[in-house]
């Protein structure tokens, strides 16, 4: 059986294929056919070739097969001769430890060349995680690859979709670190503004339903849904919906960062991802999802991973082999010990502490805003990650007025006033001026938190006393 689907793309109906498989009981959700990225992929994805060698590798895993494929060196050459470290217990972590050390197998393997989408057993960890967390299963139009950091995986992913030169939609502010991806590529960054329910739905659409007819409409949808970096915001499950069904409408991706998603500490139960959500839409597939072990277990470590439609990962896996050829085997096999070892539910146990220590940094830094700050900034309460977004407000309680720029006052008065923060230009697409600042409160401990803001109220009070 097969379904039609518009795509909202000119000219373009396209079939999606209709499973009648069930997974788990729960019937299977229609997938988009590979055909269906066809008008997705960028030039760069299509012109690239696999790699001789690294495509044959996933062979050598076939039961019986005898090797003679790849240049790979003797693991018994190499110096390291075991691999122990301990880890925190996480059913009670401040009295617990671990000790853990990998097998003579375990060990060889994180030494050695690996696959170019990662270590298969982690990726299989990974497919368990992601139907726990967000009630995906394994072959329901999706697969993994692990990366270099999500960094590695989001850098990969716009160059498999997009040309130089295209529009892309941009939540702003965004994550400072995805801006050079896409000026690297020229591109024309259309900023979707956002709010404390996170991105705005009426502002996508306006932008869409206004797009002049003879321009391509824009391929992908760029956004940080959970505790977004820099403002904080989470997108409520509204908003989320809206904006599948845009991406339904107008036919672009949703390229979901998510790397705060464990950092959710909001009283309100969480609402899903959109990697989630998508399964209740009538196909699946415009969601590209990328995790990241960064804010959970290391962000030395360099693991993260996407989630995404088979096509896609594929692109993808064929830059890494021209790039990189893999993500590290010996991150990968210290991820995967910690994993198993912890289970899911230790990983579910540990990331409830971890979102919790942050709940209670973000309730210091609050408090401590209050004291110092309450009469010359504005802001919303973050709910989830690790970051505060400001606005120094314009007016003075003796009526002097403040230039609606935060730039100068925190890269001059405030650091001269020994306090640093980054003004709130640097995470707009356009570069352009706005009075917000954002401030990490993940790592101070209480007593520089307070003098750090109250440098900061020093400071501004300088700069309007100066300004004035
Ligand atoms: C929104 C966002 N995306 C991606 C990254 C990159 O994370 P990773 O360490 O997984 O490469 C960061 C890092 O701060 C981030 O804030």
């Amino acid at each position: 059986m097969s379904d039609t689907v518009s795509t909202g793309q000119p000219d373009t109906i396209l079939k999606s294929v209709s499973s009648e498989n069930s997974i788990n009981g729960q019937r299977a959700p229609k997938t988009l056919p590979g055909e269906f990225y066809e008008q997705y992929l960028s030039r760069a994805a299509k012109n690239r070739q696999p790699d001789a060698i690294r495509s044959l590798l996933p062979l050598e895993h076939t039961p019986g097969v005898i090797s003679l494929l790849a240049g790979k060196p003797n693991t018994s050459t190499f110096p390291i001769s075991s691999l122990q470290f301990t880890t925190r217990d996480p059913a009670s972590p401040s009295s617990n430890e671990i000790q853990l050390q990998l097998s003579p197998q375990e060990l060889a393997v994180g030494l050695q060349y690996s696959l170019t989408r990662g270590l298969p057993d982690l990726q299989e960890w990974i497919h368990g995680l992601q139907a726990i967390s967000h009630k995906r299963e394994k072959g329901e139009g999706w697969t993994v690859a692990i990366g270099a950091g999500s960094q590695d995986l989001i850098y990969k992913a716009v160059t498999a979709l997009v040309n130089p030169g295209e529009a892309v939609l941009i939540e702003a502010p965004v994550y400072a670190g995805v801006l050079p991806i896409f000026q690297s590529l020229d591109c024309d960054m259309i900023e979707v503004e956002t709010d404390a329910q996170g991105i705005r739905s009426d502002s996508l659409r306006a932008t869409l339903e206004s797009w002049p007819a003879a321009k391509p409409k824009p391929k992908v949808l760029y956004t940080v849904p959970y505790g977004c970096n820099p403002t904080g915001m989470t997108a409520s499950l509204e908003r989320r919906l809206e904006v599948l069904a845009l991406s339904r409408e107008h036919g672009f991706l949703i390229l979901e960062d998510d790397p705060y998603y464990y950092l959710y500490y909001g009283s309100a139960p969480r609402p899903p991802s959109y990697f989630q959500l998508e399964r209740e839409q009538p196909d699946v597939g415009r969601v590209v999802r990328f995790d990241s072990l960064s804010k959970v277990l290391s962000s030395g470590i360099r693991v993260g991973f996407v989630s995404a439609p088979e096509v896609i990962v594929r692109a993808m896996e064929l830059h890494t082999m021209m790039a990189n050829l893999q993500p590290s085997s010996l991150s990968q096999a210290i991820a995967l010990k910690l994993l198993r070892t912890w289970g899911y539910a230790g990983f579910r146990a540990h990331t409830e502490h971890v979102s919790q220590f942050y709940r209670e940094k973000r309730d210091v830094f609050e408090a401590a805003l209050r004291r110092h700050l309450a009469d010359l900034v504005e802001w919303t309460t973050p709910e989830a990650g690790m970051f505060v977004w400001f606005k120094l407000l314009g007016t003075a309680a003796d009526g002097s007025t403040l230039e609606n720029d935060s730039e100068s006052i925190i890269r001059t008065k405030a650091f001269e006033h020994g306090v640093l923060a980054l003004p709130g230009t640097v995470f707009l697409p356009s570069g352009r001026k706005t009075a917000y600042v954002r401030a990490a409160f993940s790592l101070l401990p209480p007593e520089d938190v307070d003098e750090a803001l109250k440098r900061l109220r020093v400071a501004i009070l300088d700069a309007r006393a100066s300004s004035a």
